[in-house]
């Protein structure tokens, strides 16, 4: 797939999300995902929690095994996550911000975290989120009330890029959301974040579009809506990530294959559309939490089982 896109957008990265251990027991997955994607976006081994699970302790070997896979493979790596209130270890949840001597002291114990790390990736990474998924879940504009909030206030991204900046002057630099892809008051918001954030001094290159399309009644994405965000976007000096895309099959494989081929056609026309990531790879490895709390496999990849449904042929195609 990466090879398809090169031949009309050199620069262009088809990548996919994935985890370390199927990669590591599975010789046919990781040969059929090296061989197609030329991104790798760790899933799961770079969000705060996995690379600090107890305060000053660090655990890189995961994240650090990915990249390894990935270089040696020629693969770029698109890194997830620094700020992200769903991924952070109870420790950081929990940094005292009552008053300003305790939030000037936790400000720094953050702010150490970004330094470590991302010094810990320099030169590694291609691109980095650097704040993910800042809005509330409720898919409204209001930001979320977490740790970064309450220390720095409503303008926490700009501290973040800054500290990222300062560590990796290289990486670039997004933020990531869902529920933005279509025009709307949380894209609007987002926009907003980010010039706000580079007008204050920040260094965001762009924004991670999730696009992911759990109901194809309800969030469907259509190429005029896509082609208008990308617009908007690209309007505004702002690179766009299609940063984690997957699509239910629950209406059939062919409406899942559609969906998949009009958001990568749509990307691709867009010189500010720079990748398009699927976040997995295989349904086998696919798991998420259902309504009750409970583990389910997903059904939304483009390969079911090592064999390729009809998504993966219409990605192919468009490419
Ligand atoms: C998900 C992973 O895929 C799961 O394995 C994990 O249990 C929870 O997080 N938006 C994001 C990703 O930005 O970090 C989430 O990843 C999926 C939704």
């Amino acid at each position: 797939l990466q090879a398809l896109a090169a031949r009309s957008r050199p620069d262009f990265l088809v990548g996919a999300a994935v985890a370390l251990g199927p990669l590591a027991s599975d010789a046919d997955y990781a040969e059929a995902l090296v061989g197609d994607f030329g991104a790798l976006t760790p899933e799961n081994a770079m969000k705060p929690q996995a690379l600090s699970p107890r305060q000053g302790e660090y655990a890189f070997e995961e994240a650090d095994a990915l990249l390894d896979l990935a270089e040696s493979k020629g693969m770029a790596v698109h890194g997830h996550t620094i700020a992200f209130t769903e991924a952070m270890p109870r420790w950081m949840q929990e940094l005292p911000t009552g008053s300003e001597a305790e939030r000037r002291a936790s400000g720094e114990v953050l702010l150490d975290y970004v330094t470590t790390v991302v010094t810990h990736f320099r030169g590694r990474l291609d691109s980095l989120d650097v704040v993910n998924e800042p809005f509330d879940v409720d898919q409204g504009t209001r930001l979320q009330e977490n740790v970064w909030h309450r220390v720095f206030g409503p303008t926490y991204p700009v501290v973040v890029s800054q500290a990222v900046h300062a560590a990796d002057p290289d990486v670039r630099q997004f933020v990531n959301e869902n529920g933005a892809d279509v025009p709307g008051p949380r894209q609007d918001a987002l926009l907003e974040l980010v010039l706000d954030a580079n007008a204050r001094g920040g260094h965001i290159d762009g924004v991670g579009l999730q696009s992911h399309v759990y109901d194809l009644d309800t969030d469907a994405i259509s190429a005029d809506d896509l082609t208008t965000t990308l617009d908007t976007f690209a309007a505004a000096g702002l690179d766009v990530r299609i940063s984690e895309n997957d699509v239910t099959d629950a209406e059939g494989e062919e409406a899942q294959a559609e969906q998949y081929a009009t958001v990568l056609a749509t990307c691709l026309r867009s010189q500010a559309c720079v990748s398009w990531t699927t976040w997995g790879v295989d349904d086998r490895y696919d798991w998420w939490i259902d309504d009750d709390g409970g583990l389910q496999q997903g059904h939304d990849l483009l390969f079911d089982d090592g064999a390729p449904r009809p998504a993966y042929a219409a990605v192919r195609d468009v490419l």
